[in-house]
């Protein structure tokens, strides 16, 4: 719409203004709608002088990764360094299984290696003679004021002992989303054309499916966990849910063994868990009444085309009690 398109226009202006004529931005994506509509914005105000990093920690559902380094750079024509840390996430997880060490090794080993992707992309602009000077963040207004910052105050993030790196390299943040709300955030994202898959993307923990799996996390078990949910994600956009359900997250019960029957024989596999909720802004949450036919679908496909998983059950927990994640 036109008060869209003219929100759009504004914050472009502003980060033109902001950044000026010859300082170079860093961006890092993530995968979700915050992450790319300020990156567009900040394309679309300095456009090559933006650096767009995205870490790929293997912990992104199925096609996820490829949404950001293939459609998101076709609809934006950002500058991006995909930054390969798969092997490094898994060796960091091996073994752990409580829910906050998780979120802690995950949280570490993402800046460890978004510092690492900065420092290349440092190296390369310096060899052109350039300063990389602003940090973009796709910080929203409820996070403003979540954090008790007044509007407009532009703070500034500094980097310590990071190798290759001089010290104390401070970066002055962008933050062109910080006063929308996520629906306005997502106009303005299909207003600058990003692909509807990431503007229209339902909620997703940062730690990624290495919370959706119970017990250690593996490239075997984010292999089943990943096929089993990109499933359940079809078919509730086949029936038409998308925007009905907050999250739908998709639950791989991976130490727990059941007994099934497929064929002739007996099998031993694991159950997943769908965990589909209605919510407005996540503190509470409802279990959603999926159609019984929705339910049938998913379940009859997962078990049908994901060998490892016989049997798909359904949590109908509020929240409270329970979170929207089992973990
Ligand atoms: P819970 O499970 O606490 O989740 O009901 C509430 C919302 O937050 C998401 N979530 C996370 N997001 N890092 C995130 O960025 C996390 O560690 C994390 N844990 C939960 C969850 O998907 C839901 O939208």
């Amino acid at each position: 719409t036109w008060t869209m398109l003219n929100i759009a226009e504004e914050q472009i202006e502003r980060v033109r203004e902001q950044i000026g004529d010859t300082g170079l931005a860093i961006c890092g994506l993530s995968g979700g709608v915050d992450s790319a509509v300020a990156a567009a914005i900040v394309q679309r105000a300095i456009g090559d002088r933006l650096h767009c990093v995205f870490v790929d920690h293997g912990l992104l559902r199925e096609g996820e990764a490829e949404q950001v380094e293939r459609d998101f750079v076709a609809a934006t024509g950002v500058n991006l360094h995909v930054y390969d840390a798969r092997e490094t996430f898994l060796a960091a997880l091996a073994g752990v299984t409580d829910p906050e060490e998780k979120r802690k090794v995950i949280g570490r080993e993402f800046i460890r290696a978004f510092e690492a992707a900065e420092v290349e992309v440092l190296g390369e602009a310096a060899e052109h003679g350039e300063k990389v000077g602003f940090l973009v963040q796709g910080t929203l207004y409820p996070d403003v004021v979540e954090s008790g910052g007044g509007a407009g105050t532009s703070n500034i993030k500094s980097h310590h002992n990071v190798g290759g790196l001089p010290e104390d390299l401070e970066f002055a943040l962008v933050e062109p989303l910080r006063t929308l709300f996520k629906d306005e955030v997502r106009l303005v994202g299909e207003q600058l054309g990003l692909p509807a898959d990431i503007v229209w993307r339902q909620p997703f923990p940062g730690p990624g499916l290495g919370i959706r799996i119970i017990g250690e996390v593996t490239a075997d078990r984010l292999d089943i966990l990943r096929r089993a949910d990109a499933i359940a994600r079809q078919e509730l956009t086949r029936a038409g849910l998308d925007r009905d359900i907050w999250q739908m997250p998709v639950v791989l019960l991976a130490d727990v063994r059941s007994v099934g029957v497929q064929g002739d024989g007996r099998t031993y596999g694991h159950p997943v868990v769908i965990r589909p909720v209605t919510s407005e802004d996540a503190m509470t949450a409802d279990w959603a009444r999926l159609p019984y036919e929705v339910m049938e679908r998913i379940s009859t496909r997962i078990t049908n085309e994901v060998a490892e998983v016989n049997r798909v059950t359904v949590d109908i927990t509020s929240k409270p009690p329970g979170t929207i994640e089992w973990e």
